[in-house]
């Protein structure tokens, strides 16, 4: 396994919309997973995708800690490749977010509350869920990535954003590394 470098925004990678994987079952996605996990844990965050790590391929790598989750349960470390997001209704609600990418800073985001996920696992087996509150947040956050958009993107609203020593701690963050819940 290998610490990988993250990419911060302004890098084309993280702008172009990345590339379907072919084989969700190669050694090569296997070893890809393996060095996002290692290097989402070290940041620390609680996602990262593929383009943040400069491979433009649509994979992503996420969990919930229990203290985030609704059902006090969390999810474990899941990667997901291909992933498809579908919105269960017009629901929108915000939330402050951050990113490993825009390291400091955060800003508030309206996100669908619920979604239907298809995607593929590393067994090659299918995933395929209906999600919501924060875990919904963060899947939407992540599959952006996939498609060249970051979380400023999605705002509407810029005068919630900006630097988290002056906004103080978000309610989803990527990058935990300055947040009091990584603690989080
Ligand atoms: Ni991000």
């Amino acid at each position: 396994m290998a610490l990988l470098k993250i990419a911060k925004m302004g890098h084309p990678v993280l702008s172009r919309v990345a590339d379907m994987v072919s084989d969700p079952t190669s050694a090569e996605i296997k070893q890809l997973v393996d060095d996002m996990v290692e290097t989402m844990l070290d940041a620390p965050g609680v996602g990262l995708s593929a383009p943040q790590v400069h491979v433009p391929k649509r994979v992503i790598v996420y969990y919930v800690p229990e203290t985030r989750a609704e059902d006090g349960i969390g999810e474990p470390i899941t990667a997901l490749i291909n992933p498809v997001l579908t919105p269960i209704g017009l629901s929108r609600e915000y939330a402050t977010e951050a990113c490993l990418s825009l390291p400091g800073m955060a800003g508030s985001v309206p996100r669908f509350m619920s979604i239907h996920v298809l995607a593929k696992r590393i067994d090659g087996l299918t995933f395929e869920r209906e999600i919501s509150g924060y875990q919904a947040r963060l899947l939407q956050h992540e599959c952006d990535h996939l498609d060249g958009i970051l979380y400023p993107m999605r705002m509407d609203d810029l005068t919630t954003f900006g630097y988290t020593d002056e906004l103080g701690e978000p309610d989803v963050e990527e990058d935990l590394g300055e947040s009091a819940c990584a603690r989080d």
